[in-house]
This record gives C-alpha cells, sequence and structure tokens, in this order.
C-alpha cells in the first residue's frame, strides 16, 4: 500500500486536526497524543467485532515512521489483523495530511498493532462471539 495517499476504498475510523496545545517542545506533535488516538482508533473494529466491551491488553509493536505538526488533518485507520480465542489484534495506521499554500501532502506517520480483550461482566476474558 501507498504510504504517501490515503489508503483507497477505506474509511478512517478517526480524523482529528493536530493543535498547538498538543506540541512537544522540539515543535512536533506529543507522541502521546498520537498514542491514544491510537488505542482509541483500534478498540473501535474490536468493540464492533466483540459488540461488548474491550480493554487494551498489549501494545504488540508501535512505530513513529514521521513526524506529526501543527495543522496536520490526522487520519487513523484501523483493521482487525487476527482473532484468538479472546483478543483480537488490530493493525492501526495513522497518515497526516499536510496543506501548504493549496497544496495537500500526506505522509504515513505510524503504524501500530494492539491486542484487545473481550471481558465479561466481571472484568474476565470472555470468547469472541460468533461472527
Ligand atoms: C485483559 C485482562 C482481563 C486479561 O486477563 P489475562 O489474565 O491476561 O487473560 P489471559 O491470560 O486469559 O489472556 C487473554 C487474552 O489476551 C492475550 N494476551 C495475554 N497476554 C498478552 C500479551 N502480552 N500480548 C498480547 N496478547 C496477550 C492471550 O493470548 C489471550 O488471548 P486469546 O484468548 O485470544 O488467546 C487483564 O490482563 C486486564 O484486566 N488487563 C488490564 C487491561 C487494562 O486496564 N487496559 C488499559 C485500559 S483499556
Amino acid at each position: 500500500m501507498s504510504e504517501d495517499s490515503l489508503p483507497e476504498n477505506r474509511m478512517p475510523v478517526i480524523r482529528v486536526p493536530a493543535m498547538h496545545a498538543d506540541q512537544n517542545s522540539g515543535g512536533s506533535i506529543f507522541g502521546g497524543w498520537i498514542m491514544s488516538y491510537v488505542d482509541i482508533a483500534g478498540s473501535i473494529p474490536a468493540l464492533e467485532r466483540v459488540r461488548g466491551p474491550v480493554v487494551t491488553r498489549a501494545v504488540d509493536s508501535f512505530e513513529f515512521k514521521k513526524p506529526v505538526f501543527v495543522d496536520d488533518l490526522v487520519s487513523c485507520y484501523a483493521e482487525i489483523a487476527s482473532e484468538g480465542r479472546t483478543s483480537v489484534k488490530v493493525k492501526v495506521e495513522v497518515f497526516a495530511e499536510r496543506m501548504d499554500k493549496g497544496k495537500t501532502t500526506c505522509i504515513k506517520v505510524t503504524e501500530a498493532m494492539l491486542t484487545y480483550v473481550a471481558i465479561d461482566e466481571n472484568r474476565k476474558p470472555k470468547l469472541l462471539p460468533d461472527v
């Protein structure tokens, strides 16, 4: 898949502009801000699959490939990569659209894999429901 354009035929689960308040002292966007959106984004296909509560069990991998800057329009794409008995692994890809002088460039900025576990009313792992 191209890393310099938004994925075709897929809907982002989150789109949000990066703002001044989200900056770190180095002038780019704070990694924790991006991690938070990645976790929220990843939970969405997990919730849809489980049709009930899920918790984040693990961040299996997380790569900040490129920096995000103020005014970038950040889009998070998330899809289930694999399923276990009680858990799903979700791949999250984050793209930044940068608008300048009437032109828009797009870059993949982050890629991550997270594991979400379905939990019951006692907060114990529960089997995934049938599809
Ligand atoms: C989620 C929780 C209930 C699971 O309990 P647990 O004792 O680890 O349960 P299990 O060992 O049976 O593992 C449950 C699933 O997680 C998977 N898992 C466990 N450790 C893992 C790890 N380090 N990385 C990836 N997956 C892992 C297991 O493979 C299993 O999946 P499967 O049933 O599909 O094979 C418990 O760990 C918990 O409450 N964690 C805190 C969650 C949290 O607060 N998250 C942050 C806010 S959402």
